[in-house]
């Protein structure tokens, strides 16, 4: 936190304007910085009355809210705070996309809330954004519609007709913005829809990693401060949120947006719809092309064994993308295979089997690579050959046992 202090940061003008002092606090490092506890000055975000809730009141205002609350345990503290409220609001079943994030699905386990799934066809590798009459559906089995906006490959379900399937059946709708923060102020941003929503400032706006924001509009908004108090760290960072506040106030940076695009045009990334997230068929050769590009110090946000997925901010500089744009130039590309999910004969025993030998047999635990931590094969499935490559060649999965994947024995 060197040179200027940001326009209009309240949270680090404080930590500024104090000089140094002797620490007899946490936490223990002792080093006489900015990372401080709650101190005379410095407000208590958990009944704020300072410089705190000066910070969050400006923020709802930024973000249309009626309330907005600062986290810094991520989007997955915003979820539960938000799926809390819907639930003190007299919902008890939500409908959710089938590939919706983890965090959702054990909300609602911790909660006693029932998920209602809606059905996310995978077109060559990717889920699609649930269908309106797929949320229409679901809606009318459950209390609350809670949909991603946008998802990590850079697509945005259809929200404007989602509020009107929520309007006219009063019932709650609740967004998972972890990866639209950066779209404040434009018209696909999910607080120009939703009742209660989260913004995952660290990811694509510039905060520091765990930097979040949840907010509601009137109706629900106290309902979210319970959830809020019951789910969030008693022992706020306050770098963290210094830096929500600073990334919430970052301004667009249209030139990146444009220079995005062309980029996108130029790798024959996929057509998605939002410019922060691009994200570039490699297929069998993807493994090959992230060394390649990790060679020349380049890293990108995952590689799901297809795709290679870089993700951007407005603090994305155009050089970085030009570096990017070149290093992608003559990278041999494979075929992303559209390996169908078929339905297996569940049941029976489950077995650990070695991924080699796993084709064909019926997957028993969701298995999959993160980021983007979406299943690649889900309990129940036929495990095509596809899946073997992608989840053999994975740097990080999840549901495999010591490299091997439980099935079902006949
Ligand atoms: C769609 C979605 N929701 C929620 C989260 C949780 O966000 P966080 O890691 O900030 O807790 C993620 C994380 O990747 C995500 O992809």
């Amino acid at each position: 936190m060197r040179g200027r202090v940001p326009r209009g940061c309240r949270i680090y003008a404080m930590l500024r304007a104090q000089g140094r002092h002797l620490s007899f606090h946490t936490p223990g490092h002792k080093r006489r910085g900015e990372d401080i506890t709650e101190l005379s000055y410095s407000d208590n975000l958990l009944s704020p009355t300072g410089v705190l809730a000066a910070a969050e009141k400006e923020i709802a205002a930024l973000l249309g809210a009626e309330k907005s609350f600062l986290l810094t345990d991520g989007s997955t503290c915003g979820v539960f705070a938000m799926l809390y409220a819907a639930k003190r609001l007299g919902a008890a079943k939500i409908a959710v996309s089938a590939y919706c994030h983890r965090s959702v699905l054990n909300a609602c386990g911790v909660m006693g809330l029932t998920p209602v799934f809606m059905e996310q066809p995978v077109r060559c590798g990717i889920p699609a954004q649930p269908a309106v009459c797929e949320m229409a559906r679901a809606l009318a089995q459950a209390d609350a519609l809670l949909l991603t906006s946008p998802d990590y490959y850079g697509y945005f379900p259809d929200l404007a007709a989602a509020r009107s399937l929520c309007v006219a059946a009063g019932k709650l709708l609740l967004v998972d913005g972890a990866h639209g923060a950066h779209l404040k102020g434009t018209p696909r941003y999910a607080g120009n829809f939703a009742d209660l929503w989260v913004d995952g400032v660290h990811k694509s706006l510039p905060a520091l990693t765990q930097g979040a924001v949840v907010s509601a509009k009137e109706g629900a908004a106290e309902a979210l401060a319970d959830g809020v108090r019951i789910f969030r760290t008693s022992s706020p960072s306050y770098p963290v949120m210094a830096s929500v506040e600073y990334a919430v106030r970052y301004p667009r940076n249209r030139a990146v947006e444009r220079a995005a695009e062309a980029l996108k045009r130029e790798a024959g990334a996929l057509k998605n719809e939002d410019w922060s997230k691009i994200v570039v068929p490699f297929g069998e050769k993807s493994g090959a092309a992230q060394q390649a590009l990790e060679r020349r110090r380049i890293y990108c946000e995952f590689n799901d064994g297809n795709y290679l997925m870089f993700y951007l901010s407005p603090a994305t500089t155009l050089r970085a993308l030009k570096k990017l744009a070149s290093a992608l130039r003559g990278l041999p590309r494979g075929h992303v295979r559209d390996e169908a999910h078929t339905a297996g004969m569940g049941g029976g025993n489950v077995v650990l089997c070695p991924l080699k030998e796993a084709a064909g047999k019926v997957c028993a635990c969701d298995c999959g690579i993160f980021p983007p931590c979406m299943p690649v094969v889900r309990r129940g499935e036929t495990i095509g050959s596809d899946a073997v490559r992608r989840l053999s060649e994975a740097k990080n999965t999840f549901g495999l046992t010591d490299g091997k994947i439980k099935v079902y024995t006949e």
